[in-house]
This record gives structure tokens, C-alpha cells and sequence, in this order.
């Protein structure tokens, strides 16, 4: 009897979900909710995010709704409503992450937070992150470029996975200044652990993954205790985050923070840090490689400057990465095509309106920065990559690859210097072909050129015939 009825009950079950899917308020944005739990998920994963958000717009305009990863969710790419969101409205929407990616980063960590922990919590991590906080680091940051391209040289390599080796290098000096007290081939393999779990299916027992990153997860905050307490004793100064977050648990009015908490921000601001990144410096490669004439001229701009700290006998400061005009324009045009973060999710605290609609308390909402960054209105032929259109002033809140508003990127000036840093030296002495023929996208979660973009390397005193530039100039500087 129970198993006749079984397939009745479930049926029942399901319908009434749908009804919850489909509440009558007409008030909702257009849109479909899919099957009962699941919701479009499958259409999600089968199809690319971004043809799957292409092609819901198409259908139903910039706010629609859709049901994915079990949640009702409102997606948006009207940049005057993604403000709303992000900016104006942002009290009424918090950050919203699995939960089991906030244990693993670190439940601590800001981005899982608003009001007055984040805001204060922010005030630091920003303090660290400013231009005046970095402008120091160019020729700590050249070191660790210089030592990676040295590497690179008439060999073949993964572009990803390369970046990805400079990043966490930058990320550890921007987090821990000087590092020389540190075990920093411990912390990184402690890193990669988690770093594999993270990725993985949340199953929390031996053998997995996931536990093996929550195991090194937990000895990664041990080790970051003993370099606070080391760091506290000697009473060195080192810069960096971790000395900011330190001095601002020594009591007194400002906010106190516990070691717990420290750790999870430590790690948190690496994790934001590296894959990111490195997903943008790679496709900058590729868009160069793929634009002859703009590789000429990006170079032409870099031999200028090489040529003044050759006049100088000076190593490449700050002011040179201020005046690489063409450049950065290369770099801003990747961060909008490219569009590293694709979107970010926010859910909403109360039922809120907006653009006449209703956004249920609870229901995720997604600013499509993707959407907005490839929209035609904004982004005239938008699969174009031409930097040129950073040229004029831009429609305000159509370009937000560092996102916008309480939650928006503090790292977005050293992430920008990594990039300039890395193309004055590349483009002046190396030249690099695409091995292989796969192109496309790949997800892991950012995008990635297919394969991670495996390129082969030429510095350019060996390299007999080029037709792109003639004009090396091999440079000795003087220590200084
Ligand atoms: C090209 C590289 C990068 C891109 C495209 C990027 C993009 C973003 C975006 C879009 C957000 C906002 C997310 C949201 O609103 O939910 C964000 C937040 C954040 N990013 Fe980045 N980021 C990059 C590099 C970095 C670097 C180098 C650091 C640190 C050194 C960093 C640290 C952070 C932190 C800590 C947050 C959270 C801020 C908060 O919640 O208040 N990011 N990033």
C-alpha cells in the first residue's frame, strides 16, 4: 500500500513546490523556475554560463528570474538596478555563499559579512591595499616576475597555472610583507590542499577532498597563530596586512580581533587574490597574442619607459606603471571581456522592490556583470576587444570588473600593477605562441582560455627572425 502511494505523495509533494516556484504575486520579474528543487541547474551546467544568461535576457529582458543550486534567484543586467543592489540599496541585500565554502575559507573572513564588522574589518584590508599602501612593492613584485619569466624561457608552459605561482607570491607579500620569517613552501602546500577541496564535493569524511582541506585548513590556522605570536615577540616591522590586522587587536577603542579571526582574513584575501588574477593575466597574453598590431604598439609604450630607466639608471617605479597609458587601456578591455567574475550573489533581507518588482525576502539576486560588460547598448560590437573605447568616458555603472559599492574589490590597484608590471617586462624581451589549436573557455571557477592557454616562450635576443618588433634594447642596471 505504502509503495502505491509513495509515487501519489511525491507527485503531490512536487506540484505543491512548484506552486512555491511559481507564487501568484504578479509582481515577480518575467522569467521560468524550472523543475521542482533542481530548477534549470542541469540547463545551467550543460549550456555555458554565458550563453545560458545570454539567452534567458533574450527572452525575458535585464531582470528575470530562474531557479538554480536550489534556490530561487532574480538575475540582473540593468546597471542602474545592479547599483541598487550593490550600492544604494546594499543594506537590503547580503552576501550570500554555501556554507561550506564559508567554513573553509574561513567564517571570519569579510566578504561573508555586512555592517559594522565588515565596515571596520574593510577599513583595514582597504588600508593595505592602497595605492600609497603598494606603490612600494613595484620592485618586489618585478623580482618575483623576473625570476618567473627566467623560468619560462624556450620552454612550453601552462599560462594559468604559471600566473597563478605569481599571484600567490604577490598575494603572500601583500599579506605578510617581508616574508623572510615565514615557511612559505609550508604555507603554499597547506594552500593547495585547500585550495583542491574547495573545488570539490562538500563530503566532510576520510579520504575526501573536502576533509583533507578542512584538516589543512585547521593546521594552516595554527601556523598563522605562531607567526602572530612569533611577530608579536619580536616586535619587527614587516608591513603588510597581517601587521594592520595585528596592530588593531591590541585593545584599546579600536576594534579588537582575535587570532581566529585574523587567520580567516589572512587566507581570505589570498584566496580573492590569486586565482583571479591570474585568470586576468591570462587572457591579457592571449588577447595580445591575438592582436599583432596592438602587441606592436603595447611594446612600443613599454621601450619608452625601459628607454627613461635606462636614461635614469633606475629599476621601473610606480610613476612608470602611472604612465602606461595604452596599456592599461589593454588591461581595462581583458577585465571587460574577460569579465573574471562573471556575477556575484547577494540575497535579499526583506521583500524588496525594485524596477517594479518584487524581490521575495530570501530570493538570491544576481548582478550579471558579464551581461553588462558584453551588452551592445554599453559595449558597441562587444566581441570586439578594442581599447580604444576606454578612451571616452564610460556609461556609469557599465563597467564593474572589480565589482561596486561596500563589497567592491580592495585589491583591484595591486591586481592592475601585477598586470602592468608583468607586461613591461614580457612584452619588451619575450615573444609566445599558442601551442595547440583548442580555443574556448573553460570554468574552474573563473574563466580560462581552454587548456589554461599553454604557451611556448622565445626571449627575444634568441629569436633569429620576428616579424613583430625589431627594436630590442637589452639593458644592464646597476644595482641600487
Ligand atoms: C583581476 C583581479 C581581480 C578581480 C577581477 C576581482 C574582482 C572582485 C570583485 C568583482 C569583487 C566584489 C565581489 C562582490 O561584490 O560580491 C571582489 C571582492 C574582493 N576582492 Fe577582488 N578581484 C581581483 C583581485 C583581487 C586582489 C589582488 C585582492 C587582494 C589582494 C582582492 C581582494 C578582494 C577582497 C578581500 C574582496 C571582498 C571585499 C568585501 O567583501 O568587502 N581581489 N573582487
Amino acid at each position: 500500500m505504502c509503495i502505491l502511494l509513495f509515487p501519489v505523495a511525491l507527485l503531490a509533494l512536487l506540484f505543491l513546490i512548484r506552486l512555491w516556484h511559481h507564487p501568484t504575486n504578479k509582481h515577480l520579474p518575467p522569467g521560468s523556475m524550472g523543475w521542482p528543487y533542481v530548477g534549470e541547474t542541469f540547463k545551467l551546467y550543460s549550456q555555458s554560463p554565458e550563453s545560458f544568461f545570454a539567452d534567458k535576457q533574450r527572452r525575458y529582458g535585464a531582470i528575470f528570474k530562474t531557479h538554480i543550486l536550489g534556490c530561487p534567484c532574480i538575475m540582473i543586467s540593468n546597471p542602474e538596478a545592479a547599483r541598487c543592489v550593490l550600492v544604494s540599496q546594499a543594506h537590503r541585500f547580503k552576501p550570500t555563499f554555501p556554507s561550506s565554502k564559508e567554513r573553509m575559507i574561513g567564517p571570519q573572513a569579510l566578504f561573508f559579512h555586512q555592517g559594522e564588522y565588515h565596515t571596520r574589518l574593510r577599513k583595514l584590508v582597504q588600508a593595505s591595499l592602497l595605492p600609497n599602501a603598494i606603490r612600494d612593492s613595484v620592485s618586489d613584485i618585478e623580482k618575483v616576475v623576473l625570476s618567473l619569466l627566467k623560468s619560462w624561457e624556450c620552454t612550453t608552459v601552462n599560462t594559468f597555472h604559471e600566473m597563478k605561482k605569481l599571484t600567490f607570491e604577490v598575494a603572500m607579500l601583500a599579506v605578510f610583507g617581508s616574508c623572510r620569517d615565514l615557511d612559505s613552501e609550508g604555507i603554499k602546500s597547506l594552500y593547495l590542499s585547500i585550495e583542491r577541496g574547495y573545488n570539490s564535493m562538500p563530503l566532510n569524511f576520510p579520504g575526501t577532498s573536502f576533509h583533507k582541506a578542512m584538516k589543512a585548513r585547521k593546521r594552516l590556522s595554527e601556523m598563522l597563530r605562531k607567526v602572530m605570536a612569533k611577530r608579536r615577540a619580536e616586535k619587527v616591522t614587516r608591513g603588510g596586512l597581517l601587521e594592520i590586522l595585528m596592530a588593531s587587536s591590541k585593545g584599546g577603542k579600536r576594534m579588537e580581533l582575535t587570532d581566529g579571526q585574523i587567520a580567516d582574513n589572512v587566507i581570505g584575501v589570498i584566496f580573492a587574490a590569486q586565482d583571479t588574477t591570474a585568470s586576468a593575466l591570462t587572457w591579457v597574453l592571449k588577447f595580445l597574442r591575438d592582436h599583432g598590431p596592438l602587441l606592436h604598439s603595447v611594446t612600443r609604450e613599454q621601450e619608452g619607459i625601459r628607454r627613461e630607466m635606462i636614461k635614469g639608471n633606475r629599476r621601473l617605479t610606480w610613476n612608470d606603471t602611472r604612465n602606461m597609458p595604452l596599456t592599461t587601456r589593454v588591461i581595462q578591455e581583458t577585465l571587460r571581456a574577460a569579465s573574471i567574475l562573471s556575477f556575484t550573489f547577494r540575497e535579499a533581507v526583506e521583500d524588496v522592490e525594485l524596477n517594479g518588482y518584487v524581490i521575495p525576502k530570501g530570493w538570491k539576486v544576481l548582478p550579471l556583470f558579464r551581461n553588462i560588460h558584453h551588452c551592445a547598448e554599453f559595449f558597441p560590437e562587444p566581441e570586439k576587444f578594442d581599447p580604444s573605447r576606454f578612451e571616452v568616458p564610460l556609461k556609469p555603472n557599465t563597467f564593474m570588473p572589480f565589482g561596486n559599492g561596500l563589497h567592491s574589490c580592495p585589491g583591484s590597484e595591486l591586481a592592475k600593477l601585477e598586470m602592468l608590471v608583468l607586461l613591461h617586462h614580457f612584452t619588451t624581451k619575450y615573444r609566445w605562441d599558442v601551442v595547440g589549436k583548442e580555443s574556448g573557455v573553460q570554468y574552474g571557477p573563473f574563466p580560462v582560455p581552454k587548456q589554461g592557454l599553454p604557451i611556448r616562450v622565445s626571449n627575444l635576443r634568441n629569436r633569429k627572425s620576428t616579424t613583430t618588433i625589431t627594436t630590442t634594447t637589452t639593458i644592464t642596471l646597476n644595482k641600487k
